[in-house]
């Protein structure tokens, strides 16, 4: 997927002139009317990286002030549209991070599956679904027809396309053989590809804001890739708990390519190899 597949226009270059600042009078109202309308809390997001979104934000939407900003978030609203495209990145493509999911695919899941073939799998952060999408790809071709992803995301926007699974594009397949993209997805009318019936089976999906407890336990393989990079480091350490809540002990957190937990014994996990971790059993 390009990145900015699902956005609109670029921003004008008028934000840099912007100066947003958290004293603003403006950033408790903006803070409250956002945690009320999404449950994007602000205080998760580091800083600078999050001052120069609302400055775009602000720019965009022709507004003077955060207070103004403030008064236009309203459900269903431009202004929140805007936001939620800013403060929720969506960029993926399927088997994101190649090696990593061929070893999910080769090794990890053939020897949980030994242990019980209905594993439960949970794709946290799952954008426009080419994450669960792909973990289905592996079920349905290792015939695990007992297995079940949960797919989740704060964006509902984001959701629906997951859910729809038609707005994969030729890039979501660069990490996939012809045989597999060719078996698994099909051309649309608008020329976007759509995930076959076949896949469809093993996704739940439903929207989830990772700063609050998780949508179940008892999660064999758990994956949260590519969403907290913008966080905190206290908000990645809540997310993470929260991961490791909804593991069965033994199983395997799966990160992204550029993350690290730090000092993993914290949550009780090893690290089994480069983005896996092992929740102690
Ligand atoms: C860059 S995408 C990652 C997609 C996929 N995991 C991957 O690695 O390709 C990040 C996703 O995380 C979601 N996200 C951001 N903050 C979140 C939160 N607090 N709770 C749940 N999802 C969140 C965004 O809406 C976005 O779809």
């Amino acid at each position: 997927m390009p990145l900015d597949a699902h956005r609109s226009t670029p921003l004008p270059v008028a934000s840099a002139l912007s100066h947003t600042s958290p004293t603003d009078p403006g950033f408790p109202l903006v803070q409250r009317r956002l945690l009320d309308l999404t449950g994007i809390d602000l205080d998760a997001y580091k800083r600078p990286q999050m001052m120069r979104r609302l400055d775009a934000i602000l720019a965009r939407c022709h507004l003077a002030s955060l207070t103004a900003l403030a008064n236009e978030l309203k459900p269903n609203s431009e202004v929140l549209k805007e936001f939620m495209e800013r403060f929720t990145i969506n960029v993926s493509e399927c088997f994101r991070d190649k090696p990593r999911f061929e070893q999910l695919q080769r090794q990890i899941i053939p020897e949980m599956a030994k242990r019980n073939a209905a594993l439960r799998l949970w794709s946290a952060g799952c954008s426009y679904g080419a994450e669960p999408y792909s973990l289905a790809i592996i079920l349905r071709e290792a015939n695990l027809t007992r297995a079940a992803i949960t797919a989740t995301d704060i964006d509902p926007k984001i959701l629906a396309a997951a859910k729809a699974g038609e707005s994969f594009t030729s890039n979501d397949f660069r990490n996939l053989t012809p045989e597999i993209a060719k078996r698994y997805f099909t051309v649309t009318p608008t020329g976007t590809f759509r995930a076959t019936e076949a896949l469809r089976p093993f996704i739940t999906f439903r929207q989830q804001n990772l700063l609050q407890p998780p949508p179940g336990k008892d999660f064999d393989i758990v994956l949260c890739r590519n969403v907290t990079i913008y966080f905190t480091e206290e908000s990645k350490d809540q997310v993470t708990q929260h991961l490791v809540d909804a593991l069965r002990p033994g199983g395997i957190l799966f990160i992204g390519e550029t993350e690290t937990i730090h000092r993993p014994q914290r949550f009780g996990l090893t690290l089994r190899s480069t983005s896996f971790y092992e929740k102690a059993g």
